[in-house]
């Protein structure tokens, strides 16, 4: 890739700003200043100011998304994004999150900059387990169990059932729900549905990643290896 070009991608300026970063020397490879915008680089092996090009092979990173910011570039008020470093905002292809948490809802949260990674987990088809901790208004009834299981709950407005799904009644009013796919609001419109409507929900793990493991607290982030999700 082109240096200039390179800049840009990475979030640390734009491709016209690029000749003035290139000709103060702050772009070098194997210690070698880049001469030329022009010149071909190798995103791995170039430094910007003496660091290495923060992922360089792709953005793949497990955020722990606390209550109260949205899932979206543009809407009002706090967004996901206000809690990420600067410069991954300026990435091109830019920084997305992988599926939507809710604004009340927090939790594991994956984000990437990999438009085919993204796509790929959110693909119906790959049904990527998800699980939620959850607490409702009022006691979870024991028939949510078999009814969630039996792939037969229609919620209001669908037309198909939801795929069966594993809850665990933790609590009186507390529960584990494993989820196979992702409808909209899906984990308070399947409690509503059993008359316990959630109070708080968590999700606490994506397939093979799971928020304790990585002992993040909300607003902190970590890199993950996309390939444990092809397992
Ligand atoms: N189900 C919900 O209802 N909300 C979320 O944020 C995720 C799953």
């Amino acid at each position: 890739m082109r240096a200039d070009a390179l800049l840009s991608r990475y979030g640390y300026c734009s491709r016209r700003e690029a000749a003035a970063w290139v000709k103060r020397g702050r772009v070098t490879v194997r210690g070698v200043p880049v001469k030329s915008p022009s010149e071909k680089v190798e995103a791995d092996e170039v430094r910007v100011d003496g660091e290495a090009v923060p992922f360089a092979h792709g953005l793949y990173v497990a955020f722990h998304k606390p209550v109260g910011c949205t899932c979206s570039h543009k809407e009002e008020g706090e967004l996901v994004y206000d809690l990420l470093p600067e410069m991954w905002l300026a990435r091109n292809p830019a920084v997305n999150t992988v599926g939507r948490l809710d604004k009340e809802t927090s939790g594991l949260l994956l984000l990437t900059d990999d438009g085919r990674f993204e796509h790929a987990m959110t693909s119906p088809r790959r049904h990527v387990p998800k699980v939620y901790e959850l607490t409702t208004e009022a006691p979870i009834p024991v028939e949510a169990v078999s009814l969630f299981a039996s792939g037969t709950l229609v919620l209001q407005g669908e037309k198909t059932p939801c795929l069966p799904a594993e809850l665990e009644i933790t609590g009186e009013c507390a529960g584990r729900l494993t989820l196979h796919e992702g409808r909209y609001h899906q984990v308070r419109r399947m409690l509503a549905a059993v008359g316990a409507p959630v109070v708080t929900l968590c999700r606490t793990e994506i397939g093979p990643v799971k928020l304790a493991d990585l002992a993040l607290a909300p607003g902190e982030w970590t890199e993950v290896d996309p390939r444990i999700f092809e397992r």
